[in-house]
């Protein structure tokens, strides 16, 4: 599989990402807003993509999304636990078949109505090399759909020249799908219905309810759990919900006040963070680097910075 681009590359995953201040913990105030402009229109820029053609991406990312949606609905909980084809770095990291039909199903559907543009998917690596690529995780919450819980999702970004422009996730049982656009806002679709998403008035640190995630290795996870052991008497709560890409929609839609996690996939956080900076919150790592695999956080600009801090002076970054 080819991995995804390294954070410093154009294309990366710290798209999503203002520029939170490296170490003085308060972001700039226009730090809800991912910094390339839409309409700049340099060379290389998504400005070659006008605004109008962020929405028939977004378009299009909706509806490949519900229809890998229905497809995974439609065995998950009605034949009991989906069958387990394949273990990838851990027999606790599930790839079921449903996953790797779900990408098939993405791809097909998104090249069918644009053949010409590149796909970085979880299952089937890159393919293609063009200035729109789609960033998809077909099936995010395995191990919550193996379980039947209902908290899975399917998350589809699209980039135009290495800047997320578009992103979807679809939470299907809940009957969720957020939404949004580069400079456009994020939006929350349920029940028939289209809200604008605010993430939630900032909370002292010691009032944040903070979503975070493991990873798959055992050596990543004890470091982790020894960094939320520390995190955890100095805020209100901890949530472990088990799909990132829809913690970072529940930081957008302040249903919980912050969110990190050491170790995510760019697929996993491609589309949730640009829904969550659309929507006001901060989206970046530690010390001013952008959001990586290395470490990815989101809050309300008043709380990003503490958190930011926080983590760094836990060594949150570290894997032993
Ligand atoms: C996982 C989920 C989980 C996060 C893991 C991810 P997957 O994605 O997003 O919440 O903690 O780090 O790998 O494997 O279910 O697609």
């Amino acid at each position: 599989m080819t991995p995804p681009r390294p954070a410093s590359d154009p294309g990366s995953p710290g798209n999503p990402s203002p520029s939170p201040s490296p170490s003085s913990g308060s972001p700039s105030p226009s730090s809800g807003s991912p910094s390339p402009s839409p309409s700049s229109g340099s060379p290389g820029s998504p400005g070659d993509l006008d605004s109008q053609g962020y929405d028939g991406l977004l378009a299009l990312a909706v509806d490949v999304a519900l229809a890998a949606g229905r497809l995974l609905a439609s065995r998950e909980g009605r034949e009991g636990r989906v069958p387990v084809a394949a273990t990838k770095s851990s027999p606790t990291d599930v790839v079921t078949e449903m996953d790797r039909r779900s990408e098939e199903l993405i791809r097909a559907r998104i090249l069918r109505a644009r053949p010409g543009d590149a796909i970085l998917g979880e299952e089937g690596g890159q393919t293609g090399d063009a200035p729109v690529r789609w960033v998809i995780d077909p099936l995010d919450g395995t191990v919550n759909y193996l379980y039947g819980l209902h908290d899975w999702a399917v998350s589809i970004a699209a980039e135009v020249s290495g800047v997320i422009v578009a992103g979807v996730v679809s939470v299907p049982r809940r009957g969720e799908m957020f939404g949004a656009t580069l400079g456009g806002g994020a939006w929350l679709e349920s029940g028939g219905a289209r809200d604008a998403l605010r993430c939630g008035p900032g909370v002292p640190l010691a009032q944040a309810l903070v979503a975070t995630g493991f990873g798959y290795q055992a050596a990543r996870r004890k470091a982790q759990g020894d960094v939320v052991a520390a995190v955890l008497p100095r805020v209100r709560d901890i949530r472990r919900g088990g799909v990132a890409s829809v913690d970072l929609c529940s930081v957008a839609a302040g249903r919980v006040d912050g969110f990190y996690e050491r170790g995510l996939h760019y697929w996993d956080y491609a589309a949730g963070g640009l829904i969550a900076a659309e929507a006001g919150a901060v989206v970046g790592g530690l010390g001013g680097a952008p959001a990586s695999p290395s470490m990815t956080i989101a809050a309300g600009p008043e709380l990003f910075g503490a958190l930011a801090d926080m983590l760094a002076g836990l060594d949150a970054e570290r894997d032993g």
